[in-house]
């Protein structure tokens, strides 16, 4: 049997919008409601971490109300024909609660807790407990964080990510803006053959690569794609 084709899909915020997951800068967006420095930074956790929490708080609770769209779904039934692995920037479940097999966060995960003692040991969140405040502690007594990757942080899982994105015989881009790095230099490890495809309503500027570009929504957007793909395999 011929070897599947390596899909390496790379999805952001706009993966979940129809999911009812705001995304972060487009109108209305997260970063419109919130400072990135109040939340979103080591600074703010140092300055104050009840208000980190509380963003993620919110955060949590919309997600395990929130459900997998199409988009997500589609991505699940491109496996019978292709080896998918999904880079996702996004926090939140939904690509595992749509049932896709391999998915690695780089920007960490809404569903986790993280100790800050030195262990920096993970631990998942109980969906019937979503809220978290500075009273919850590690079993060694340090207080627990969101395990979110934060502006200024490292990205841990970055190469892993590359050694993905260097294996990739096609590239489906799906609901980012490309302008957080270095999610976006991933590009960089696509060999220069490898044809990409970009599903977004917007414009995305991308740079030294020829980009098929399915202007449309997650849902739309992929099932054009799976057309293309059943044509052209
Ligand atoms: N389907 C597909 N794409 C959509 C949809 C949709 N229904 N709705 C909006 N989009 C597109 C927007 O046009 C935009 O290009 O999704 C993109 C969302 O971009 P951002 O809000 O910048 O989100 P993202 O690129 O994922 O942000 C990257 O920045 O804030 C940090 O850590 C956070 O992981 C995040 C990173």
């Amino acid at each position: 049997m011929a070897l599947r084709k390596k899909l390496v899909v790379l999805t952001g915020a706009g993966m979940s919008a129809e999911s009812g997951i705001a995304t972060f800068r487009d109108s209305g967006g997260l970063w419109e409601q919130h400072r990135v420095e109040d939340v979103a930074t080591p600074e703010a956790w140092m300055t104050n971490p009840t208000l980190v929490h509380q963003f993620y708080n919110q955060r949590r609770k919309q997600l395990i109300e929130a459900k997998p769209n199409m988009g997500h779904y589609a991505l699940v039934e491109l496996e019978q024909d292709f080896d998918v692995h999904i880079i996702t920037q996004n926090v939140d479940d939904l690509h595992e609660r749509a049932g896709s097999l391999k998915v690695l966060h780089i920007h960490g995960e809404l569903m986790k807790m993280r100790s800050t003692g030195p262990s920096e040991e993970v631990f998942k969140v109980n969906p019937e407990k979503p809220e978290y405040c500075l009273e919850d502690k590690c079993p060694e007594g340090y207080p627990l964080r969101p395990h979110i990757v934060w502006f200024g942080e490292m990205v841990p899982e970055y190469e892993n990510a590359a050694a993905i994105a260097a294996k990739a015989d096609i590239l489906l881009i799906i609901g980012t803006s490309m302008q957080v790095y270095p999610a976006a230099g991933l590009l960089h490890y696509v060999k220069p053959t490898v044809p990409i495809y970009l599903i977004d309503p917007q414009d995305v500027s991308i740079a030294f690569r020829d980009v098929h570009h399915i202007k449309k929504g997650a849902s739309e957007g992929m099932k054009e794609f799976g057309r293309m793909m059943r044509t052209k395999n």
